[in-house]
C-alpha cells in the first residue's frame, strides 16, 4: 500500500482498547465535550480555531483529498470520540509530522501511548513514509514520556523558536521506520 492508496479511503486502525478512525457529524456532540477546552491547547502551539471552539464545522464543507491523516480516536467501548491524530506536511511521500490530543478526561490512562504507536506502526508498514517527527514543548512532559514510550528518538533543542504558532523552547522528536 502507499499514501495514494489512502487518499479517498482513509483507515481503521484497531488497538486492544481504541479505533482510530475517519469522523463524520455523528462525532460532533462527543467532540464538543473537549475539543474547545483551553487546557488541551496550554502546550498545542496554537489557539483552538474557530471550527475546533464549534466542532460542527468541521463537517459543514467537503473535505479536500489529501495524503494526510485526520482521524479520530475512539473508545472501543463506546465509540465515543475522545481524542484526535494528525499525519501531516507530508514531504516527498517520506517524512511528515505527527501530532496527537486527547479530552483531558482521558488522559493519563496509557491511550495517548497507545494511538501513537498504532499510528506510527500502520505508517511505517503500510505507506511509503520512512519518517514522523514532532515539536514538543519543553514544558510537555507528557508528550516527552508519551513520545519516547513509543520509541520516538529527542533530536534536538530549538531554542525561543515558534513551534507552530508559539515562541518556547521546544524539542523535536523523530522516529525512522529502520529504528
Ligand atoms: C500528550 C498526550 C496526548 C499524552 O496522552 P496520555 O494518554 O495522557 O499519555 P499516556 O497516558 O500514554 O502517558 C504517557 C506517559 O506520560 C506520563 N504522563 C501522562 N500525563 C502526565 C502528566 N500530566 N504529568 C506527568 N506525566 C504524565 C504517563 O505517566 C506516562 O509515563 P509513564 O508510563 O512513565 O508513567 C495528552 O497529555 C494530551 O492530549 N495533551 C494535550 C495535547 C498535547 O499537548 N499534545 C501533544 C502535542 S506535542
Amino acid at each position: 500500500m502507499a499514501l495514494a492508496d489512502y487518499i479517498f479511503k482513509k483507515p481503521v486502525i484497531d488497538t486492544e482498547r481504541l479505533t482510530i478512525r475517519p469522523m463524520c457529524v455523528g462525532d460532533v456532540p462527543a467532540l464538543k465535550e473537549w475539543l474547545p477546552d483551553p487546557s488541551v491547547y496550554t502546550y498545542w502551539g496554537k489557539e483552538p480555531s474557530k471550527s475546533e471552539k464549534n466542532p460542527e464545522m468541521l463537517f459543514a464543507n467537503e473535505q479536500k483529498p489529501t495524503k494526510s491523516f485526520h482521524l479520530g480516536i475512539a473508545l472501543k467501548d463506546g465509540d465515543k470520540v475522545v481524542g484526535d491524530i494528525y499525519v501531516y506536511l507530508i514531504e516527498n511521500d517520506r517524512m511528515a509530522s505527527i501530532a496527537i490530543r486527547l479530552a483531558p478526561s482521558c488522559q493519563k490512562k496509557g491511550y495517548g501511548t497507545e494511538a501513537l504507536s498504532a499510528m506510527t506502526a500502520f505508517c511505517f508498514e503500510n505507506t511509503e513514509l520512512q519518517r514522523l517527527w514532532t515539536e514538543v514543548d519543553v514544558r510537555n512532559i507528557p508528550s516527552q514520556r508519551m513520545l519516547e514510550k513509543c520509541g520516538y528518538t529527542r533530536e534536538g533543542l530549538i531554542r525561543q523558536g515558534k513551534m507552530v504558532n508559539a515562541w518556547c523552547d521546544y524539542y523535536i522528536y523523530g522516529k525512522l521506520a529502520t529504528d
